[in-house]
């Protein structure tokens, strides 16, 4: 049974996120309101979350002595990852050592941050079904695999997340191009690709699955209704809950959600990205974590993803009760520049029924997420008028 006890005492609950975002940033809200100590890592100081924590440091979260060393520096019960690109196999030590309990596993955490791992774990040892796939270290290699997979074909780097350096191929020609580009954009020194066959699904869902203590003890998986959403160069830019599915295309989702989480582990919050046509489901990929697309849950639900991750992770009862259709629409910054301004606010917000996070983020880039808006109505359609109406209002602006 957990214990709560009193921040900045001996007897303080304690986690370290690591990574403080936008997600981070909310994750954190709602540790601080059940009165955990919250210290927040990012790479760069006064991140999204470093700016509503009891602590902040900055760290280099690759690197496993600098992540070890906070770790017995901070001595946290829960470290929380917020984003992929951790010194995991530090994380396994630390678990293995007693000293800090890794959400949701450290296993989950270094599975998913690798895309051949939870792949082959899904597809291989799950026998979920998935896009045809292969791996490739080099150009020859993705040139052959590519001709095995065929074309449309989706080339991303296993180390890398939010469409970075993933490009879609239409012929042999394109492949030296998207070779390229994904050496450039992908994580660490890992020169390693997926090859993927392009699917041509008819919508795509973001199934939330909690995996949370039941009164017993023993653990249970919730859902979450199904969030519709809609992706721009491999990033989201709005997002809708719930999303009309088919009931046999729902259950197999949800099967294959209960599946690929119990085989991660632990206890959490996880995003499962599924693909769909009709009455046919591919699993995509997983997150141990809150998941942008699900922003919406602020809105849409009694209990947001963030309430539901803490609440779950803490061993505390979750419920997954949506309450009214809603939508999210992304703020992007639209240039590069430092200290920017929001304008257009109170604009904004006289769209009925929205409410705003603006993340606070010391530096905005062209693409860069910088907030966004979040709108109910009666019915999802009206959610993402209102959503995309109340973003398209705020106006990031700097001097210069
Ligand atoms: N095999 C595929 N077929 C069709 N579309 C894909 C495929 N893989 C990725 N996509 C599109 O690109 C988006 C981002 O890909 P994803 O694998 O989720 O990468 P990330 O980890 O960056 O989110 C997906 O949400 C989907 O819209
Ligand atoms: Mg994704």
């Amino acid at each position: 049974m957990i214990v709560i006890g009193t921040p900045y005492t001996p007897h303080a609950l304690r986690i370290l996120l690591l990574g403080s975002g936008e997600l981070g940033k909310e994750v954190a809200i709602e540790a601080q309101r059940l009165g955990v100590e919250v210290v927040a890592v990012d790479r760069y100081p006064h991140a999204p979350a470093h700016q509503v924590a009891h602590r902040a440091h900055v760290i280099d979260m690759r690197d496993g002595q600098a992540v070890r060393d906070l770790i017995m520096r901070e001595r946290p019960h829960f470290v929380v990852p917020e984003l992929e690109a951790i010194a995991t196999d530090t994380l396994i030590e630390i678990e293995e050592e007693g000293l800090a309990a890794v959400v949701p596993t450290a296993r989950g955490a270094r599975m998913t941050m690798n895309r051949e791992a939870i792949r082959r774990l899904a597809a291989e040892e799950l026998r979920l079904p998935t896009s045809r796939y292969a791996f490739a270290g080099s150009l020859d290699e993705l040139q052959r695999a590519a001709a095995v997979i065929g074309f449309p074909c989706v080339i991303k780097p296993v180390m890398s997340s939010s469409g970075k350096g993933q490009s879609v191929v239409h012929a042999e020609a394109g492949l030296a191009d998207a070779w390229v580009l994904a050496q450039s954009k992908g994580r660490v020194d890992m020169a390693r690709v997926i090859i993927e066959g392009f699917i041509e699904f008819q919508y795509e869902i973001t199934l939330l699955t909690v995996r949370a203590s039941g009164p017993d003890g023993a653990i249970e998986t919730h859902f979450c209704e199904p969030i519709g959403h809609r992706q721009e160069h491999g990033d989201y830019v709005e997002s809708w809950q719930p999303h009309v599915m088919s009931e046999k295309a729902l259950c197999r989702a949800r099967e294959m959600a209960a599946s690929v989480t119990a085989a991660l582990g632990g206890r959490g919050l996880f995003g499962c990205e599924f693909f769909v046509d009709g009455d046919e489901v591919w699993f995509s990929e997983v997150s141990p974590r809150p998941h942008d697309t699900g922003l919406v849950t602020l809105m849409s639900q009694q209990q947001s993803e963030f309430e539901l991750h803490v609440r779950a992770f803490l061993g505390l009862p979750v419920s997954t009760q949506m309450l009214q259709p809603a939508a999210s629409a992304v703020i992007y910054g639209g240039r590069d520049a430092k200290g920017v301004r929001y304008e257009g606010v109170a604009e904004a917000l006289r769209v009925p029924d929205t409410k705003l996070r603006l993340f606070g983020k010391p530096e905005s880039y062209l693409r860069r997420r910088m907030g966004v808006a979040l709108a109910r109505a009666a019915d999802v359609d009206g959610a993402r008028r209102r959503s995309r109406e109340c973003a398209a209002l705020v106006r990031v602006t700097a001097d210069g």
